[in-house]
């Protein structure tokens, strides 16, 4: 898979981090997208179309321009063209060479994350690497089984997790009136620490990425 010379570029000192949000689940009547919604509404909240009511103060970040990739919007080639480093150019290689950091938003499906999400991460592979990621999972459990087995996976594509990562506890039972999801604060600012995190994790790596490329 080739690597755009844009992903060479650095963030320090102000330029803004470029994060795709990534939602995993395809389901009918998915909660997926809903809690996407809410990354992307703490990470960018100007833009977001339904900012989440009570975002907490104290979870401000830098606004940071998201893509939300939705993966039961994407048509992936048939798994039949695939092979190791990937295959054929996928409509979506190019979103995802162009972020700086990556929060995968997964449910937990039999102590995983779903199939449709590993499709995902399996059509690309130099899109990825060299950069780091955050994870937001849900379940009846919290997700946490699904976050263990995602960060093993994003570790061979040289994907760096950060220590953070956050598990919702039936998040279905935290939607207001308008569908949207509506943690408690520390909640909140727990996906604010995961997200700093990243950040810190998206500048290392944009300077490395630039100043030391890595070959091998
Ligand atoms: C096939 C399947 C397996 C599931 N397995 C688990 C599980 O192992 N642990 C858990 O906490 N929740 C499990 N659940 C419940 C899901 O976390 C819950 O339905 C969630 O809303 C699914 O996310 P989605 O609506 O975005 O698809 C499972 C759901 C499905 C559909």
């Amino acid at each position: 898979m080739s690597v755009s010379t844009d992903q060479h570029r650095s963030l320090s000192p102000a330029a803004s981090l470029r994060v795709a949000v990534i939602s995993g689940s395809v389901r009918k009547d998915r909660m997926g997208p809903t809690i996407a919604r809410w990354v992307a509404a703490t990470l960018d909240p100007p833009a977001a179309p339904d900012p989440a009511p009570a975002l907490d103060p104290a979870a401000a970040l830098d606004p940071a321009p998201v893509d939300l990739i939705d993966v039961a919007q994407v048509e992936l080639p048939d798994d039949s063209l695939l092979y190791p480093g990937g295959g054929p150019k996928s409509e979506v290689a190019d979103r995802i060479a162009a972020a700086d950091a990556f929060v995968f938003v997964t449910p937990e499906y039999n102590h995983s994350y779903p199939a449709s999400l590993k499709r995902l991460i399996d059509w690309h592979y130099g899109e990825w690497r060299l950069k780091p990621a955050t994870i937001v999972a849900y379940g009846v459990h919290g997700g946490y089984a699904a976050i263990e087995h995602l960060r093993g996976v994003l570790a061979e594509l040289s994907v760096v997790t950060t220590r953070r990562a956050l598990g919702l506890r039936v998040p279905w039972t935290s939607l207001d009136d308008q569908g949207r999801y509506t943690p408690d604060a520390e909640l909140s600012r727990g996906l604010t620490a995961s997200l700093t995190e990243l950040r810190w994790w998206a500048e290392v790596l944009a300077d490395a990425r630039r100043d030391r490329p890595f070959t091998t």
